[in-house]
């Protein structure tokens, strides 16, 4: 997209803006690799771009962010790389707090926190308690989180009430299921952003990106600056939105 004018937030700001950004933040080993440097060094990048993202996002009015740090298949990895990586987020979630405070982002991790190291989930459980009461935007944190598992213990926690008498089979519809999802309360994302090159939902979020717009970018997460988040969401505003009617229908 190389209409300059069209990348000038407050243009941008005139037409619909995303309530909700999903974020793959793919290629920061790949994007460590074109510099000789190691995968960590990638990651540690990914940290400064994700609080530019989140800068921008707020500036545009986004409402809420969910960005996939960690899936439930990252823990194959190396475990130097794992090791790396629980002591980035333990380390960004205790320094960075008087940040999101001040930006007034509200942290709210999602996933499976039972599996992350002690230190992690003491950090973790801190930060959303640090953060509950701001407002600007929320950020949704996927730690340790994959689709199929979130839908897993949603089946497993109605399959229970059912048994118990709590719940009746009629009861079960999409908003009974939505409202027991990790981002229960939330609009599902408008808008999923995957930079990296790969074209995959990487079970990201199965239940929740129904309906959502996808934009790739073969840009390497640490190098997705503003101007490559003003892109998508530029682009977000040239599609029509169906959710399934037809063209022209106003589908909303
Ligand atoms: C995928 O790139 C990235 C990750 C698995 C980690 C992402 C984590 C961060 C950017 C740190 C964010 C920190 C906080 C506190 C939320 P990759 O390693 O798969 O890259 P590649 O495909 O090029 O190998």
């Amino acid at each position: 997209m190389n209409n300059r004018a069209a990348l000038d937030i407050d243009k941008i700001k005139e037409g619909p803006i995303p309530r909700h950004i999903a974020v793959i933040m793919d290629g920061n080993g790949r994007w460590a690799k074109t510099r000789g440097l190691p995968r960590t060094a990638g990651h540690q990048k990914g940290v400064a771009r994700l609080k530019e993202f989140i800068r921008v996002a707020t500036q545009l009015g986004v409402e809420y962010i969910t960005t996939y740090a960690f899936s439930t298949e990252n823990w194959k990895r190396p475990e130097k790389e794992v090791d790396f990586l629980m002591d980035l987020f333990e380390k960004v979630f205790l320094e960075e707090v008087e940040h999101f405070n001040r930006e007034g982002v509200k942290v709210n991790i999602i996933g499976n926190k039972n599996r992350l190291p002690s230190a992690v989930k003491k950090r973790v459980e801190e930060v959303m308690d640090v953060t509950k009461g701001n407002s600007r935007i929320v950020v949704n944190v996927a730690l340790d989180y994959g689709g199929r598992f979130e839908l897993v213990n949603v089946v497993k926690e109605i399959a229970q009430k059912l048994l118990d008498g709590e719940l009746d089979l009629t009861d079960v519809d999409e908003d009974l299921i939505g409202g027991s999802l990790y981002t229960k309360d939330q609009p599902d994302p408008d808008l999923l952003i995957r930079p990296g090159g790969e074209k995959r939902i990487s079970n990201f979020l199965l239940w929740q990106l129904a309906y959502s717009e996808v934009y790739f970018s073969d840009v390497y997460w640490p190098n997705f600056k503003k101007n490559e988040l003003l892109s998508a969401v530029y682009e977000f505003q040239q599609r029509e939105r169906r959710f399934g009617g037809l063209k022209g229908s106003g589908g909303e």
